[in-house]
């Protein structure tokens, strides 16, 4: 048992097992390409404290966090959050290991990173030199050409989407056209702006935690601003005083 209960759609009140966790987070079956977009948030809308998320964490978010990026086959991310938050690539551990097997993916998630400027990307960077498969970079052709030679130098695979910005439409294409369709989102608020503007995110996983940290954080999306998309609401689970909510995006009201 996890000590975490299902509010939403109502149950039965015990706690959950990991195996009913894995069935609500598992990605579903079918060829097409299918973006989660995991945040955790203090109650009162802050998407950092510090500089990072870790402070807003608790044990149940870190269980939905590794649910995400156990069943998936690439966790794409932004290269200001992979920097600030220390990604490495993912490694093995005997849960992923298991859960993987019993899922019928293969090997470890893919990191694919994504950097217009080149500014947020180190080629040192540990998301590209401490990881067990090649890590993917989304950049564009305007990024010279010096410091892509030394993203692929550091092992990284560089592919150019766009000209003066990350094309996310046909990055997210690449990645389907690769097989990696179960695409777990890391953030941060700047891509996942980018993402739900470009109507590519099909699914929030938010956690709401048991925080007030006032100041001035930024919230979990960030960019030009959009016509409201509608959501609706998939699961809601609880524990440690956390609120673990999954959505599923639809199209803008405009749309
Ligand atoms: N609470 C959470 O769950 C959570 C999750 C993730 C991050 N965070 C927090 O968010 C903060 C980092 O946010 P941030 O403002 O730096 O945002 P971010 O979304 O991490 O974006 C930062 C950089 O990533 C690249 N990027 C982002 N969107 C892009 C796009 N659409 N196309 C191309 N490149 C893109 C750009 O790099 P270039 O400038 O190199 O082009 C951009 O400057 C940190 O404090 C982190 O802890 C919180």
């Amino acid at each position: 048992m996890t000590g975490i209960q299902q509010i939403f759609p109502a149950g039965d009140a015990g706690p959950l097992t990991t195996e009913d966790l894995e069935r609500l987070y598992a990605y579903p079956d079918g060829t097409g390409v299918r973006v989660a977009v995991n945040f955790v948030s203090s109650a009162d809308g802050a998407v950092e404290v510090e500089g990072g998320s870790a402070g807003l964490s608790t044990p149940p978010d870190r269980v939905v966090l590794d649910l995400g990026t156990d069943l998936a086959d690439v966790v794409l991310v932004a290269a200001g959050t992979a920097t600030s938050e220390g990604f490495t690539g993912v490694k093995h551990n005997d849960r992923m290991d298991d859960r993987r097997r019993r899922f019928g993916l293969a090997g470890v998630p893919v990191t694919a990173v994504v950097t217009s400027s080149g500014r947020s990307l180190d080629p040192s960077a540990p998301v590209l030199t401490d990881t067990l498969v090649p890590t993917i970079v989304f950049t564009c052709e305007s990024v010279s050409a010096g410091l892509r030679d030394r993203w692929s130098d550091a092992g990284a695979d560089v592919v150019l989407t766009g000209d003066g910005a990350v094309d996310l439409g046909a990055a997210v294409a690449e990645l389907q056209r690769r097989g990696l369709r179960r695409v777990n989102c890391m953030g941060g608020p700047a891509l996942f702006g980018s993402l739900a503007e470009a109507g590519l995110v099909d699914e929030l996983r938010l956690t709401v935690a048991p925080f007030l940290v006032s100041g001035g954080a930024g919230r979990i999306a960030r960019g030009a601003g959009m016509d409201p998309a509608r959501l609706e609401l998939l699961s809601v689970v609880t524990g440690d005083d956390t609120l673990l909510i999954r959505y599923r995006v639809g199209d803008s009201a405009a749309g």
